[in-house]
């Protein structure tokens, strides 16, 4: 048996995603609201008995596998390594960790260390002012242990002796990022090599399964000598902070379960809130938010609440993460402490934690929080204040990607300011013109999750009948002959077409013969996707209503390939009157007429 058979027996696709999105029950399939696109009604299905799963909104659809990769953002490796484990299936190609690559030692690196830096931490005396000053800044034991704290003590080579003890090659370990090689360092001898983390409160930093991919370490003793307030580790083969965000492997499922994400400044605000039972809470730790992070977190959210320094460089640094996620097409809200009652969420939930909860739950609108910011110039008598605080406003206006919420905006704009909407549609545009350029990147400006490909009517209508058809294949009969394989534009419903005709006049196994053609859509079985519409759509249908509904749609399917194929005439006829072929215009206008 092969490795992913024996896996997909031992995982029952509807508990494993059931993880991830609330299934309800529709006959003996199940259903929910997809979680790779927005949506308010249920078009996600998962077959129980053949372990499938598809999208009828973003068609997106597959085994346990791709759900997987989807949800965790895996390639298939990945993921198969990942229900391997969860399994307990021991993959027969994959070597031992340690042996096939540098990005699996440089991980086994990692682990290591947080292993030795936390052990530090909790068990050895030397410890003793880290653990009381975390104790102070009132972290529990089950939240050091939780969050995998640690201490790197403030020597030069304690953490690069025991790596190298632990058989680890020198240059792996430098690579990771854990030791610094100085210019003259030699590595017969081993001289010249030493620990980047010194003196130092450690907190890991993983990706969203929970690896070590990374550190970032809080000075203890703030010294001349000391360096910065928090130093993380470099670009690695397997640390990238952009793509970095400290608290997902936590907050992810309570992320998704509460669609909404709240992103705070530093990793004491993420473990406090944490602490606090606030749990969706992650921080973009050590950089200004970026679109890797934005895009990791919209797998489990397109609901993005942020939290920033309200003084003006906090503001500006702010604003621009802001803006980046609206043109990722989050919505995005802002909180704010009420009364400058603290800096970050962390010293807030220490001196008043219900103030930090309830900013929260009123964090605004990061629209409504522009214009509040610049309400008193939007007001102003004089015009050239009131045209500065529109141009900023028209900026943020440009970014969102969606016209709706934009022309709402305008409005709300042109009230404000007193000025026509006509006008301010004109400058919206000059805006978005320089956008690219100066304002966002090009890719920034496109959603992160590509909406999905809409179907045309005409794709849904043949999509929706063989649905029907093979749910009630006995419908054929009554409305073959309002069909021509004309209708079918797409190659597979052509092919079922095809089959259908020759079973009326020859009537043989269906399921058989279907399973010979084997269609396939992307890397789903068609008939399978098909019988999941069929699900969907007609669970409850009666007979009666299904030889009702196998009409209707035979009689539109007709109507749109009509007016699909009256608008390919005209555009031909167009081109031939251009080139004057007048006998290819007759043969055009004939069919037009028969139309
Ligand atoms: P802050 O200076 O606001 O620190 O930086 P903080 O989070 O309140 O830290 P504590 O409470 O004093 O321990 C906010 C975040 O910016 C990053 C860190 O991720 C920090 O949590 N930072 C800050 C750095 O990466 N390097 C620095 O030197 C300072
Ligand atoms: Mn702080």
């Amino acid at each position: 048996m092969t490795d992913t058979q024996a896996i997909k027996d031992r995982i029952d696709i509807v508990a494993l995603i059931q993880e991830y999105v609330p299934l309800k029950k529709a006959g003996i399939n199940w259903k929910a609201n997809c979680p790779f696109h927005n949506e308010k009604s249920p078009s996600f299905m998962v077959h129980s008995e053949k372990q499938i799963w598809h999208c009828f909104g973003c068609s997106k659809g597959g085994d346990i596998f791709s759900f997987i990769q989807e949800m965790e953002g895996l390639d298939f490796p990945g993921a198969l390594k990942l229900l391997a484990a969860r399994a307990g299936v021991q993959l027969e190609n994959i070597r031992p960790a340690a042996e096939t690559s540098q990005r699996n030692r440089l991980l086994e690196i990692n682990e290591t260390a947080a292993n030795f830096f936390h052990r530090f931490l909790l068990e050895i005396p030397a410890s003793k002012p880290a653990r009381e000053y975390l104790v102070d800044r009132g972290l529990t034991e089950a939240t050091i242990r939780a969050w995998r704290i640690g201490f790197a003590p403030d020597q030069w080579e304690l953490l690069t002796k025991y790596l190298l003890k632990k058989g680890f090659g020198i240059d792996d370990i430098v690579a990771s990022g854990l030791t610094i090689k100085k210019d003259d360092a030699s590595t017969t001898n081993l001289r010249g090599f030493y620990d980047r983390f010194r003196g130092r409160i450690m907190f890991p930093l993983s990706d969203a399964q929970g690896t070590v991919l990374g550190f970032t370490g809080r000075v203890l003793v703030e010294t001349e000598q000391s360096g910065g307030k928090y130093v993380n580790t470099p670009e690695t083969p397997v640390f990238n902070k952009s793509k970095m965000l400290f608290g997902l492997p936590q907050a992810k499922t309570f992320i998704k379960s509460q669609n909404l994400a709240v992103l705070v400044e530093g990793q004491m605000d993420v473990i406090s809130c944490h602490q606090a039972g606030m749990q969706n809470v992650v921080a973009a730790s050590g950089t200004a938010l970026t679109e890797g992070q934005l895009r990791i977190l919209k797998r489990y959210t397109s609901n993005l609440a942020m939290a920033f320094d309200a003084d003006s460089a906090g503001i500006r640094a702010g604003g621009r993460g802001a803006d980046l996620a609206l043109a990722e097409g989050f919505n995005v809200l802002v909180i704010q402490i009420q009364g400058a009652v603290a800096k970050d969420a962390d010293e807030c939930l220490k001196k008043a934690p219900d103030v930090w909860f309830k900013a929260v739950k009123d964090a605004r609108e990061v629209m409504e929080w522009y214009f509040a910011l610049q309400s008193s110039k939007l007001t102003s008598s004089v015009p050239r204040e009131r045209q500065q605080a529109a141009d900023l406003l028209l900026e943020k206006i440009a970014v969102i990607p969606h016209a709706i919420e934009q022309e709402q905006w305008l409005r709300r704009l042109g009230e404000t300011v007193g000025a026509e909407l006509g006008l301010l549609r004109e400058e919206l545009r000059r805006h978005k013109k320089g956008l690219g350029k100066a304002i966002l990147s090009p890719t920034a400006i496109v959603p992160a999750v590509a909406p999905p490909e809409p179907a045309t009517r005409q794709e849904r209508l043949q999509e929706a009948l063989w649905a029907l058809l093979l749910k009630f294949p006995d419908l054929f009969a009554g409305i073959k002959d309002r069909l021509t394989p004309l209708y079918f534009t797409d190659p597979a419903f052509l092919a079922l077409y095809q089959l259908f005709e020759q079973w009326y006049t020859n009537p043989y196994s269906l399921a058989e013969q279907l399973a010979k053609l084997s269609l396939r859509r992307g890397n789903e079985s068609l008939t399978d996707v098909l019988e999941l519409e069929a699900v969907r759509a007609y669970e409850s249908t009666t007979p009666e209503q299904a030889v009702a509904e196998a009409e209707n749609l035979a009689l539109h399917l007709g109507e749109e390939w009509k007016k699909v194929r009256r608008r390919q005439l005209l555009e031909q006829l167009r081109q031939s009157e251009q080139t004057g072929d007048s006998e290819q215009t007759n043969q055009l206008l004939a069919e037009l007429q028969k139309l």
